[in-house]
């Protein structure tokens, strides 16, 4: 078969390969039909979180099922199945109380395993014709239709992105009435806003510099901040103190409630950009703000990737993944700060039952879909954040 393979930094190849095979009676094999690629695909192509050569890249995966194990009694060829991008066993101590991204069964070298991602077990991934399917009875998520059908990009958001932003806002303890801010406005920061609506939202502001990202955010909902135009959590106070609809005076000192929001969402990660300089990197610049802007007994969820080791980074201090935070300020202010990788399948059927009841459309921020043939290219062009580019969707 046919396959995306990273072949070092900057460099990756669609290929033949040998197609998977069912290696364990819990595995299915799985006809792909659309595969996305991630933000966190960008880690490994610009060499920032090493992989092995050869590695077949996705784990934002949908398709039918093409074959089962002897073992599997649930799914069945033919079955439209999206997977989340965690593989779990479904019976470990961390499976069954539902932290499925913490799996101890399924990944040999620590907790959590997933398809084509570094550190996360030794499972190929799915920007291909067919991916291997461990636990498939537990892990694939069935749904209606047939490929390519009228809801194919919503469902393919389900492995990972539309869960991760619904996680983003749990962290960030996001419910009806709250006021919110997303740093980053890249998939993960405007499905955060799709998810923050849902959950009854009364004010969401994002945050980004790349205007077409800043452009879909206001679309689906968001009041746009440009960090090249000013530090956000300025920008957010100033906009929240002249609102005149915002009542001021219920009770006293009801203005402090003006001086920042509820709940912070960081859809950024460790390759953050320096707002005064947005096309270099700095990496504690909007940890810093965002702890700045929650307001007091507020909560903040860090569901952009920060990794342990960062040989690419810039100090020694954050080589080893060490971050320069307020903490003080944080606990000053009794802040719950979240973080983590999503366990995908706490939430994966019920936002599947948003999508087909029509009250959620993920797939609006797929903005160009292209052949795995072409994935060289468009890799290129979504690691530079090209204008309106927003999220890429591989067909075999
Ligand atoms: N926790 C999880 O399970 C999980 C799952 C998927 C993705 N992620 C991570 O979420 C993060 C976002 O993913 P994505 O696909 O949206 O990636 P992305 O890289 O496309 O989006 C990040 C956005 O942040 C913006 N940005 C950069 N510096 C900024 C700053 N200082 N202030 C505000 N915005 C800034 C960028 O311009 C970009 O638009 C990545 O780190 C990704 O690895 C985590
Ligand atoms: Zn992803
Ligand atoms: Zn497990």
């Amino acid at each position: 078969m046919r396959a995306v393979t990273f072949q070092g930094t900057a460099d990756i190849e669609t290929k033949e390969v040998d197609n998977p095979r069912i290696e364990q009676p819990t595995d299915a094999l799985l006809k792909i039909s659309s595969a996305a690629i991630c933000g966190s695909d960008l880690h490994m192509y610009d060499g920032r979180t090493p992989l092995e050569e050869g590695k077949i890249l996705g784990h934002e995966i949908i398709g039918a099922i093409e074959a089962v194990g002897e073992g599997v009694v649930q799914i069945r060829p033919g079955d439209r199945v999206v997977l989340p991008f965690n593989i779990a066993c479904g019976s470990c101590y961390n499976c069954v109380r539902g932290w499925t991204n913490a799996c101890l069964i399924s990944n040999p070298e620590s907790a959590g395993a997933g398809y084509g991602y570094a550190g996360m077990g030794p499972y190929s991934g799915g920007q291909a014709e067919y991916v291997r399917v461990p636990y498939a009875d537990f892990n694939a998520l069935k749904l209606p239709g047939n490929p390519y059908d009228k809801w194919e990009n919503d469902f393919l958001m389900l492995a990972d992105i539309f869960p991760t932003a619904w996680h983003a806002n749990e962290l960030a303890h996001v419910t009806m009435g709250s006021s919110v801010a997303i740093y980053g406005a890249g998939p993960v920061g405007l499905l955060s806003i799709l998810s923050a609506r849902l959950r009854g939202a009364s004010e969401i502001y994002c945050i980004d510099a790349v205007q077409s990202r800043l452009d879909k955010a206001k679309e689906m909902g968001a009041t746009p901040i440009n960090f090249s135009e000013g530090i956000p959590s300025e920008q957010i106070i100033s906009l929240r103190k002249s609102n005149k609809n915002l009542v001021k005076s219920q009770r006293k000192g009801e203005e402090k409630r003006l001086e920042g929001v509820d709940c912070v969402i960081d859809a950024i990660g460790y390759q953050a950009h320096d707002f005064k300089a947005p096309d270099q990197e700095e990496a504690n610049e909007a940890l810093e703000d965002a702890i700045k802007l929650v307001l007091p007994t507020g909560a903040i969820g860090l569901i952009g990737v920060y990794m342990p080791q960062d040989p690419g980074a810039s100090t020694a201090n954050l080589k080893e993944g060490k971050f320069t935070i307020p903490l003080g300020t944080a606990w000053d202010k009794g802040v719950s700060i979240g973080m983590g990788q999503c366990p995908v399948k706490r939430y994966n059927e019920f936002l599947r039952d948003l999508i087909i009841a029509g009250k959620a459309d993920p797939g609006t921020i797929v903005s160009h879909e292209a052949t795995i043939s072409e994935a060289a290219e468009y890799y290129e062009r979504f690691n530079s954040r090209e204008e309106g580019m927003t999220k890429v969707i591989l067909h075999p």
